[in-house]
């Protein structure tokens, strides 16, 4: 008997804890909360905007960037285009099961502003879930299986706090549980890579 170990279709997700930078973050929460273009996935860029929390949040994505594609073998010199947007809430609020698959390759999350989780429940009960936070779905097909008994995790928790950043590629279904409101800013950079040359021998097209 042979015994092929293949382990096929992992998702490799990044968590960067930055160091804390209230100065930063307090600024951002400024911007997005005054600034409801912002608070769109079909908004305003706001990296086509100048302020300086911009430049300096896109120093974190940067680095987060390139810590990822590391770790994927994927660094180097790369065309990189990127939409950046705001999630700031006070009311209570919930994003339902979703992916970025038709507009980004990689998509980063920074959070500026969360609420606090005294316990993380990281592996936890998929029908024990803790408000605001992140919930990353196994992007494979459902087999069947029930899959969300404690011991066959078919998602993973990952809870927001301030300077945290989050990297998954786009493909991957993502979900944010209830919260019951309080001050909340998620900043989400949807990145493309490499998009003028992925494919062979097309050429600039205008109508
Ligand atoms: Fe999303």
């Amino acid at each position: 008997m042979n015994l092929q170990p293949l382990d096929l279709f992992p998702t490799p997700v990044s968590i960067l804890d930055f160091d804390d930078d209230p100065d930063l973050n307090g600024a951002l929460l400024s911007l997005c909360g005054g600034r409801e273009e912002y608070n769109d996935a079909a908004g305003r860029n706001m990296l086509l905007d100048g302020d300086d929390a911009i430049r300096r949040l896109k120093a974190k994505f940067d680095a987060g960037l390139t810590a990822h594609l590391e770790r994927l073998r994927l660094a180097g010199e790369r065309e990189v285009d990127a939409f950046l947007f705001a999630n700031f809430t006070t009311a209570s609020a919930f994003t339902p099961h979703h992916n970025h698959l038709i507009e980004a390759d990689f998509v980063a999350i920074y959070y500026a502003k969360a609420l606090a989780y005294p316990n993380e429940d990281v592996a936890g009960l998929y029908y024990a879930m803790d408000p605001g936070i992140l919930v990353l779905h196994d992007p494979r097909g459902d087999a069947g299986l029930d899959g969300r008994t404690p011991g066959i995790a078919d998602h993973h928790k990952v809870y927001p706090r301030a300077n945290r950043m989050v990297i998954h590629p786009g493909y991957l279904s993502h979900s944010v549980t209830p919260s019951p409101g309080g001050e909340r800013l998620a900043l989400t950079c949807c990145f493309v890579l490499d998009k003028s040359g992925r494919y062979r021998d097309y050429v600039s097209y205008r109508r």
